[in-house]
């Protein structure tokens, strides 16, 4: 068998294993932007080879087994589903072949924003709601009535006095989770709705958890009849059955596309998740005309939102060394661009978090940034994983300073035992040290002070204040000018230090800047703090044992103590109030 196919039928097995553990079990292990790659990756290979292109291909057709459903029902007309476009060229191209295909100069579009839950299926006969099923396999899906009768907003009778009931209706829609409800309203929102629907039975709990917004009809017996897609959905608002009041007509792409960015702005704001929104032909007529496919309608599409997750690989792990010695692995990455930022890096925060994910150099991993947020390695795309994986090993030497390595007491932490001997740990306590809640030496930026270390010209915080002009200008990029601007702001950071800034300026594991206010407040001077002991820290409200005894231990250290005793002596002056 040539490479190509193999890999095809590769692609194929794994699509459909995805596609039943989604449709069928509810339960699914990828994630839209994951699923979505390797269709396409599949639609690649087919597009090479169009030899191989079979009608049970996932391309085609969506192959799930239903054998699994409990109580199953045959849908009316299958619940197919229409592609999808990222960009707005696509957008202009789709125009331009509808009206092409018509002939016609414009067409009339119904926006909607594209719901992210589960696709739904709701029969009232004669006004009473008969039975509500899955999509399933686009063909039969399973009946899931006993839950769905418990979602608030969808109505058990749509008698109304006002207009006629058609015998039997069909509408179809969206169940999603209330956002608002629950903390999680990341992309496994649609996990979550099939996960509450699935569940045997609802108690109270989950009843205020979902909602529904219905986006088609099917008038099955034909007392009434619409033309158009819009006018139909607002008939049945009369019904009380929920409509999104966000659903808008257009006829200009430039219209569609101003919609589709005020929706991606009101994004976090809606109380359903969406990942875009659905463009769809008005007229009825038009849209049978253009017809479907296996899986798709050919009249609508959907028009998605960028994606706050990208694929790429891992090129190495390298370890930072944090002011108090943790070591941080950092994954180095093939750049990818999300929403706007180019990314390199991600921390993988601690070797925990390597196993948990089980993480390997070379590996695929899928990187997620939401908002301003850093960017995270939420998975690893196992599939993808080849021979040339490596695993990362926990280092037993600091990569810095070379002392030995050694675990915290839970493991969650890897340390190095350097101290200050080691450059990284030092570099990082002299930045903190200048910050601007601690001694505040704006001019002192991280690239100056370590090359300032590196030349061996400080290598204690006593030395920042010993730091001359000619000392300054031996760096690369520091003139007369700016070495004089550094060395007045050395001298006028001494003049007036607040004591809970002097306290957080030393580094104190743990004590942070509330610790620091606490422990100003408490002692009142920087002396009663150097001889307290273990037993009147605890006392301090707000400080647990834990930091007590780091606090008791930092002023015992004899370079600790005489650090401090001369930054505040007469020699370097620094005036604590
Ligand atoms: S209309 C094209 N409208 O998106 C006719 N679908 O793959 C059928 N979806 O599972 C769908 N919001 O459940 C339509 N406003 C909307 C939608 C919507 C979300 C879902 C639908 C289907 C998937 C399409």
């Amino acid at each position: 068998m040539s490479k190509i196919k193999r890999r095809i039928r590769g692609i194929r097995k794994l699509i459909n294993y995805w596609n039943y553990l989604y449709y069928v079990k509810n339960k699914p292990i990828v994630s839209d932007y994951e699923y979505d790659q390797a269709i396409k990756e599949l639609i690649l290979l087919e597009n090479r080879r169009p030899d191989l292109i079979i009608s049970e291909s996932p391309t085609q057709k969506i192959n799930v087994n239903v054998k699994n459903f409990k109580n199953s029902i045959h849908h009316i007309s299958p619940m197919l589903s229409f592609n999808s476009i990222y960009k707005y060229n696509d957008l202009i191209d789709f125009d331009n072949k509808i009206r092409n295909i018509f002939k016609v100069n414009r067409v009339v579009y119904c926006c909607e924003p594209k719901i992210d839950g589960v696709a739904i299926s709701i029969l009232y006969k004669n006004g009473k709601l008969k039975y509500a099923v899955t999509r399933g396999n686009g063909y039969i899906g399973e009946n899931v009535t006993n839950n769905i009768i418990n979602i608030n907003s969808i109505p058990l009778s749509i008698e109304n006095n006002i207009t006629k009931i058609p015998s039997l209706l069909e509408i179809r829609g969206e169940v999603f989770l209330i956002r608002g409800n629950n903390k999680s309203n990341l992309s496994n929102e649609r996990n979550n709705a099939a996960g509450v629907l699935r569940k045997s039975n609802l108690d109270v709990s989950d009843k205020n958890l979902l909602g529904f917004y219905c986006y088609s009809a099917d008038v099955i017996s034909k007392e009434l009849l619409f033309d158009y897609h819009y006018n139909l959905l607002q008939h049945l608002k009369l019904y009380k059955i929920p409509i999104s009041k966000y659903v808008s007509c257009f006829t200009d792409t430039k219209d569609i596309i101003e919609f589709y960015n005020d929706m991606y702005k009101k994004k976090s704001l809606l109380n359903f998740n969406t990942d875009g929104i659905v463009v769809k032909i008005n007229s009825f007529a038009m849209q049978k005309k253009l017809g479907v496919t296996n899986k798709i309608h050919k009249w609508a599409i959907a028009y998605k939102f960028p994606s706050h997750e990208k694929i790429t690989t891992i090129k190495n792990v390298i370890y930072q060394v944090g002011r108090t010695g943790v070591i941080t692995p950092v994954a180095k990455l093939n750049m990818i661009n999300i929403a706007g930022a180019n990314i390199t890096s991600a921390s993988l925060h601690n070797f925990n978090e390597i196993e948990k994910l089980n993480i390997m150099i070379n590996d695929t991993v899928i990187v997620s940034r939401i908002g301003d947020v850093i960017p995270k390695i939420t998975k690893v795309v196992l599939y993808k994983r080849n021979s040339n994986a490596i695993k990362i090993k926990i280092p037993n030497k600091c990569p810095v300073c070379n002392s030995v390595t050694k675990h915290n007491l839970n493991k969650t932490k890897l340390v190095c035992t350097g101290k200050l001997n080691c450059s990284a740990q030092f570099t990082e306590l002299v930045k903190h040290f200048v910050s601007k809640d601690a001694i505040n030496i704006p001019g002192l930026g991280s690239k100056l002070i370590s090359k300032l270390i590196s030349n061996n010209i400080i290598s204690n915080l006593i030395d920042i204040f010993y730091l001359q002009e000619v000392d300054l200008i031996k760096i690369n990029g520091i003139n007369h000018k700016l070495a004089k601007k550094i060395i007045y702001e050395i001298e006028e950071s001494k003049k007036n230090i607040n004591l809970s800034n002097f306290i957080y300026s030393l580094g104190i594991n743990g004590v942070g800047i509330v610790t620091s206010i606490l422990l100003s407040k408490f002692y009142k001077n920087i002396n009663s703090l150097i001889v307290s002991d273990i037993k009147t820290l605890i006392r301090i409200k707000g400080i647990g044992s834990k930091t007590a005894k780091n606090i008791y231990d930092f002023f015992k250290d004899k370079n600790n103590l005489f650090i401090v005793k001369t930054l505040i002596s007469k020699k370097v002056g620094l005036n604590i109030f």
